[in-house]
């Protein structure tokens, strides 16, 4: 249906009358106290998980395979059965160990390419299943012998915007690194628009302690064309800091960063996979359209994400490097 001009969105885009070249910003170095962002991280480490992991989006996950990853040394699959819900359980099969994430979903039940013995969720010949969560957006498992604190029946999930007001895109990115690093990225908003100027300018952080972050920043469309948002940073969990919209276009959007722990990569350094999902929201007339063109905004959003998480992945990694070496100056 083509929109009216009622329809239409009025534009959220603010002009830049005096664009300041990059290197005129106001440093935020001195704002930026490595002992506040430490005390953030800190803070954040005391929250419980009820040991439950961001495995992957669950819009990614096929009915036809399974997915797999391995968690700490715990190598896990999780796959739909045939009525859609989630199964996960350890990768290796019970009969002679073959790799269960090469092998196919059949009929709601993972068929070992080894030998042919099928799973259904259900414990198998010394298989065990593990505790599985699909929130809608994304899924979740529970390993308690990782995680080592009392288990939850469910993951604490963040408040999102309900699913018909908001559009999502879930983006994953895999970095040498602990997860820590990847929640210290996110706990100094002051690198915003210093380091991703592609993607934001005019940041000013109005208040920072150690359980929120309150900053005032633009996104960038254009040279001149923002759209400034204040937005609040919380860390609910020692994996998980969520980025809220509280004021301005897209209020109620919310940005999710998790990030697990996955085995060591080939050089024996930590593996982090990022796993963000982005919950757009907005009151505007105009955005009854664009969730109707989610398909179509979902690869843009996950672009714009992922190209952030390049410098962010880039960043978290220098701090873990840092920190292996000793050299970490926080
Ligand atoms: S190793 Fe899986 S069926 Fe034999
Ligand atoms: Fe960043």
């Amino acid at each position: 249906m083509t929109p009216t001009p009622r329809d239409r969105p009025r534009l959220p885009f603010s002009r830049r009358r005096h664009p300041l070249p990059w290197e005129a910003q106001r440093s935020t170095w001195r704002d930026a106290k490595p002992g506040l962002i430490a005390a953030a991280l800190k803070t954040a480490g005391t929250h419980p998980t009820g040991n439950w992991y961001v495995l992957g989006s669950s819009r990614a996950l096929r009915s036809d395979a399974p997915l797999g990853c391995t968690l700490g040394d715990t190598e896990v699959i999780a796959w739909r059965g045939a009525d859609g819900v989630l199964h996960a359980g350890p990768g290796s099969c019970p009969h002679l160990g073959a790799p269960l994430r090469e092998s196919p979903v059949r009929c709601g039940e993972v068929v070992c390419r080894w030998h042919g013995l099928a799973l259904n969720g259900q414990p198998f010949a010394g298989w065990e299943p593990y505790p599985a969560y699909d929130d809608g957006l994304l899924l979740w498992v529970r390993l308690d012998d990782l995680g080592g604190e009392p288990p939850r029946a469910r993951p604490l999930l963040p408040e999102r915007p309900r699913a018909h007001e908001g559009v999502a895109a879930v983006v994953v990115a895999d970095g040498a690194c602990e997860p820590e690093d990847v929640v210290a990225n996110r706990l100094d908003p002051w690198h915003g628009a210093w380091f991703h100027p592609h993607s934001f300018v005019d940041l000013t952080v109005e208040d920072a302690t150690d359980t929120a972050f309150t900053v005032r920043v633009s996104f960038r469309v254009t040279r001149r064309l923002v759209v400034p948002v204040r937005a609040v940073f919380t860390a609910p969990g020692p994996r998980t800091v969520v980025m809220r919209i509280t004021d301005g276009e897209g209020m109620g959007s919310v940005v999710e960063t998790h990030a697990t722990p996955l085995g060591p990569d080939e050089r024996g350094r930590p593996k982090t996979r990022v796993i963000e999902a982005v919950v757009a929201r907005s009151q505007r007339r105009g955005f009854a359209l664009a969730r109707r063109a989610a398909p179509l905004l979902r690869p843009l959003m996950s672009a714009a994400a992922a190209r952030l998480w390049r410098d962010d992945l880039a960043y978290a990694e220098r701090r873990y490097a840092l920190r292996a070496t000793g050299r970490f100056p926080g």
